[in-house]
């Protein structure tokens, strides 16, 4: 690349192999992959591709930086782009938010003009490029992985995503989803000049959860008598349902969330004489659920009758594939 960033998309220069490959060559290529699914991304992980599965799209100037503003890239941040074509979204991380990247690309030539731009604009100790297969690829160290590659990749790549990740990792991909895994946040905005694809792009945002599903037990104070709880918590990415018991009264969770490692859920428990409400708010920490528990009259929904400190620990759960991290 050699006039960087101008306007609003860069131009390679004649010395590049890709000046030579028109870009709506690779649009179209773009646009049939992403409807016929190829076997060799669903049979993808045992053997390592020798040439992308997914063509060079860049993405657009502005898209880049709302992909950034979405995910909260920020100093401190380590961005990970899967798939990093000219190294846009790493070095543009580096330079305007002073975040560290690496972006892994199986085309040399990308991985060359990435490197290479990245030193011209002084974050070349902080943008890295290696070639490097996106299913190779180590992604525990990312506080943020980026990606524009397409529905059936984002579904190879998904099990791992959730299970790999720490919880509180963002995700931000550009106009592909994670199939049944909701999006914590999405926005749309124009792209007029945007090369393959409607005049628009939409941006997806998911936060790793952590892994809470299972059963949990704890007491409610520290002496002897204190009432035991359990709850059972079953999740499906950053959704949660589940049951409480408290005594030997249990109840459906009337609120459950999960956001990274932050877990608050409340049912109501009825003795019969008395309707109290139970609510946790506190953390996944260690296999443990540390935090705050208040019980409060349910009829009148204001007076605290009592807050614990409390600790439960996991008597059962299983890490299930792709439903949980
Ligand atoms: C649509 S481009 C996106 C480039 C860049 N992330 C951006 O947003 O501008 C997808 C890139 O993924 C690369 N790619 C495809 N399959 C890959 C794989 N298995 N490992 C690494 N890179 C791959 C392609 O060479 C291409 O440059």
């Amino acid at each position: 690349m050699s006039e960087g960033r101008v306007g609003s998309e860069t131009r390679l220069s004649a010395s590049s192999p890709r000046a030579f490959e028109p870009l709506w060559m690779a649009a179209v290529t773009w646009a049939l992959l992403s409807i016929a699914v190829p076997a060799s991304v669903n049979a993808q992980t045992d053997a390592a591709p020798s040439s992308p599965q997914v063509p060079y799209v860049p993405t657009p100037w502005v898209v880049v930086s709302a992909m950034l503003e979405l995910g909260q890239v920020k100093n401190g941040d380590f961005l990970l782009d899967l798939g990093s074509g000219d190294g846009r979204v790493v070095i543009e991380a580096a330079r305007t938010r002073g975040a560290r990247g690496l972006g892994v690309e199986l085309d040399a030539d990308l991985v060359k003009l990435s490197n290479d731009e990245a030193k011209r604009l002084g974050v070349g100790s902080s943008a890295r490029f290696l070639r490097q297969d996106l299913f190779e690829t180590d992604f525990t160290q990312a506080t943020v992985i980026t990606m524009y590659l397409l529905p059936q990749v984002n579904m190879a790549l998904r099990p791992r995503l959730a299970s790999e990740l720490r919880p509180g990792t963002r995700i931000v991909s550009h106009d592909f989803g994670l199939g049944d895994w909701r999006p914590d946040a999405q926005v749309k905005i124009p792209v007029p000049e945007k090369s393959y694809g409607p005049p628009h792009s939409t941006i997806f945002l998911w936060v790793v959860p952590a892994f809470v599903a299972g059963a949990w037990e704890g007491s409610l104070g520290d002496s002897a008598k204190a009432p035991s709880f359990q709850v059972e918590l079953r999740q499906q990415f950053q959704q949660l349902s589940g049951t409480l018991r408290v005594g030997n009264r249990s109840a459906k969770l009337d609120q459950a969330t999960l956001a990274a490692d932050r877990v608050m859920f409340s049912a109501i428990i009825d003795s019969g004489r008395e309707r109290f409400r139970h609510a946790f708010t506190g953390r996944s920490v260690g296999g443990e659920l540390v935090g705050a528990w208040t019980v409060s009259d349910a009829r009148t929904a204001e007076s605290v009758a009592a807050t614990y400190e409390t600790r439960a620990r996991r008597s059962e759960g299983r890490r299930e594939g792709s439903g949980s991290n």
